[in-house]
């Protein structure tokens, strides 16, 4: 693992009570893909990983590049081939005052796990039931506040389901780790990377693929209705990659079956990493 800035084993770390990120969900975080040993967008994700830093006011002690150097020495340290890389940064130790404490270093934790590519899953797609979206208006900040996230997942699967679909007053938004996007005759859509949802790193090299394979999308808001009706709908997220989802709220997407832009999207996929 990486911790505060050294390579250790997972029993050398020991966490403060005092730390900002345990008393107030006060931190960052970023999570990376490893394909075939190599990361997949680093960049991408170093670059929301700064703008969330810059969003919440936590000042970094390392450049992006010291912690790009950090991560490639983490992981061949792993030697990890297909796996998920998480990384937090949470504000620092101090004692529990809500304003943010003076002289404080953050603290880093970092480590790999092994996370195979979800085949199955993505051939044959998951189902999701629709929720309100209850988060705060800075869904594109990338925080370790993911209370909402993690009780909405619970519904989805209390209620039988694989995920919950957000939306705010009817305009759906994301997914609770996910983004989401529509098929309607033969246009994609998703919702616009604004406050209201996470600028997922997936999403933007889905919607290049879909560029490059000359597929029609839409950046622009859909509503529940618009849902209800659509021709496919599948996810994009660093674990789920593209994957479809076949039913919403007990009832089919399509034909029930994985449709074919979703199809093409996931081979031009699996071709760019491989
Ligand atoms: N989640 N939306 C939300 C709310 C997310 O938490 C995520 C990622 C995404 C997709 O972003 P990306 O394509 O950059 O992974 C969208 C990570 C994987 C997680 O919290 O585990």
């Amino acid at each position: 693992m990486l911790w505060k800035g050294d390579l250790v084993q997972k029993s050398d770390v020991s966490v403060s009570p005092d730390d900002r990120g345990y008393v107030f969900g006060d931190g960052i975080y970023e999570v990376f893909r490893v394909y075939n040993g190599r990361f997949f967008e680093k960049a991408a994700h170093l670059d929301r990983l700064e703008r969330t830093a810059h969003g919440t006011k936590l000042k970094l002690p390392w450049t992006m590049p010291e912690l790009s150097e950090l991560l490639d020495r983490l992981l061949e340290k792993e030697g990890t081939q297909e796996s998920i890389l998480y990384m937090q940064i949470t504000r620092g130790e101090a004692p529990r005052i809500h304003q943010f404490p003076k002289d404080v270093e953050p603290v880093l934790l970092a480590y790999c796990k092994d996370y195979p590519r979800p085949v199955a899953v993505m051939e044959n797609g998951i189902t999701a039931v629709t929720l309100e979206d209850i988060r705060w208006l800075r869904c594109d900040l990338k925080t370790l506040n993911l209370l909402p996230n993690t009780m909405a997942k619970q519904e989805a699967l209390d209620r039988g389901a694989d995920d919950v679909i957000w939306h705010r007053g009817g305009t759906v938004t994301e997914c609770s780790a996910s983004n989401v996007m529509m098929v309607k005759d033969g246009v994609i859509r998703t919702h616009p990377a604004n406050h209201l949802i996470l600028h997922g790193v997936t999403r933007a090299f889905v919607l290049k693929l879909a560029r490059q394979l000359e597929l029609p999308a839409l950046e622009k808001p859909f509503t529940l209705d618009e849902l209800a009706n659509a021709d496919e709908l599948f996810l994009t997220g660093t674990t789920v990659e593209v994957t479809p989802i076949v039913a919403v709220d007990g009832r089919p997407v399509g034909s029930g079956k994985p449709g074919t832009v979703t199809r093409q999207l996931q081979r031009a996929f699996a071709e760019a990493i491989a």
